[in-house]
């Protein structure tokens, strides 16, 4: 497995790579995907993240992995590193919403291709999706919490939408801003 470059918003190519849109997969989950999402979840633990969408590592494709850990349910304040020991990692391919509650939530959101900033974006509270498993296999699963969170940033990705083009134009404009200091600085 290797660990790749993750692509981020102060680089002007990497821009342009994570606003295209993500094309569906065809033909089924190949033994080549799998190695992409192997890749992408050593990606996503080394840096360390808890999602990310394929478009992050330059594959504008419909894939996305997850390890929330067992902090799906999980309170702000609980141990982060104790639930992090625990890994339990999801793979969605083709990914789609089928029903999502009126009632929302908000939550603090941080993306690996926006480094260092966090905001709170206002989301369906729960969803109900549809998707094709590691294994190839459609699944169909209910997801509220962090799980619901998630996912939805995460297919925002697919369709070239960050979490901070949910934000108002001056935040928004003050992440990117920031993003690109850091990135001067180191
Ligand atoms: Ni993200």
């Amino acid at each position: 497995m290797t660990v790749r470059r993750i692509l981020t918003i102060d680089n002007a190519a990497d821009l342009a790579v994570l606003k295209q849109v993500s094309t569906p997969v065809e033909g089924g989950v190949t033994d080549d995907l799998r190695l992409l999402m192997d890749d992408m979840l050593e990606t996503m633990y080394a840096a360390p993240g808890i999602g990310l969408a394929a478009v992050q590592v330059g594959e504008a494709k419909q894939i996305i992995v997850m390890d929330l850990g067992d902090r799906e349910g999980a309170d702000e304040g609980d141990d982060e590193g104790a639930a992090r020991d625990r890994r339990n990692p999801r793979f969605f391919i083709n990914p789609e919403i089928v029903w999502a509650s009126e009632d929302l939530a908000s939550y603090e959101e941080g993306c690996l291709s926006v480094p260092e900033i966090y905001d709170d974006v206002e989301r369906p509270a729960q969803v109900k999706i549809r998707y094709l498993n590691y294994a190839g296999d459609a699944v169909e699963e209910d997801a509220g919490g962090l799980y619901a969170v998630c996912i939805q940033h995460e297919m925002d990705h697919l369709k070239g939408v960050l979490f901070i083009d949910h934000l108002s134009r001056l935040k928004r404009e003050r992440a990117i801003k920031s993003v690109k200091k850091a990135a001067r600085a180191a």
